[in-house]
């Protein structure tokens, strides 16, 4: 037996696209945000394993800042590490992904405290203009993206940089989780009306209300996950 099973297995890293050579001082961001990108548009599917050796020859750099790009991937949940497997790209809703909510809940509470009062018209614009695009746009993956630039148009003025740093890595998991699931939980439409409200209110530089409505509108997501979940658990006969 077994030999028939010989396919050449597709090197999962052949999607991926490297323009020419890297400047040294670079190269950590630029890999993370090739492999980012790839994770979140499916290029690099759950589970894929991400070996050091070849992302440094690819890139054609060192083990170094390959190591480095995998660890802030990792510190946003993109990749796991996984005994004697390596790095693999993380399933798309951890087991913990309900407790990353409540946590966000927290952290963006707490972005929105510090943000709220140093926003200026340039930051509303921009998040208006979010609401705007997202209102019309049909691509799942830019719907995603414009739900993270929306909330980090609200949040971006906090000046504790660690705190939006943690802030970031739970909307770039939502950004994921959003991008192959909106269609089939049809969060299209609701979504914008909390937006709106949580617009409104920052905007009027109503700190509680706008932290009342960030609530509302992460529990939707809660709920969202949990009916995902129901729907990912095999039909009782
Ligand atoms: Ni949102």
């Amino acid at each position: 037996m077994g030999s028939a099973n010989v396919a050449v297995k597709k090197n999962p890293l052949s999607s991926i696209e490297v323009s020419g050579p890297i400047p040294a001082h670079l190269a950590r961001s630029v890999i993370e945000e090739t492999l980012r990108s790839a994770i979140l548009d499916g290029r690099l599917p759950c589970g894929t394993a991400i070996r050091q050796e070849a992302l440094a020859d690819l890139f054609g750099v060192s083990r170094m800042p390959v190591r480095e790009a995998l660890r802030q991937l990792e510190s946003q949940g993109l990749l796991q590490v996984v005994q004697y497997k390596g790095a693999v790209v993380a399933p798309l809703l951890q087991d913990d992904s309900l407790e990353t909510y409540a946590l966000r809940f927290l952290l963006e509470a707490q972005a929105l405290r510090l943000s709220l009062p140093l926003l200026d018209e340039e930051d509303f614009q921009a998040a208006s203009k979010c609401i705007d695009a997202l209102e019309v746009e049909t691509d799942y993956g830019k719907i995603g993206t414009l739900n993270r630039l929306f909330h980090q148009a609200l949040y971006g003025k906090a000046p504790n940089k660690k705190l939006l740093t943690l802030v970031k890595a739970g909307l770039v998991e939502e950004e994921r989780f959003l991008r192959f699931n909106l269609e089939q939980m049809g969060l299209g439409t609701l979504c914008q009306d909390d937006h709106r409200a949580l617009l409104r209110h920052a905007h009027a530089r109503d700190i509680e209300g706008c932290i009342h409505e960030l609530e509302l509108h992460l529990q939707r997501g809660v709920n969202a996950i949990i009916r995902y979940l129901e729907s990912q658990k095999p039909k009782q006969p």
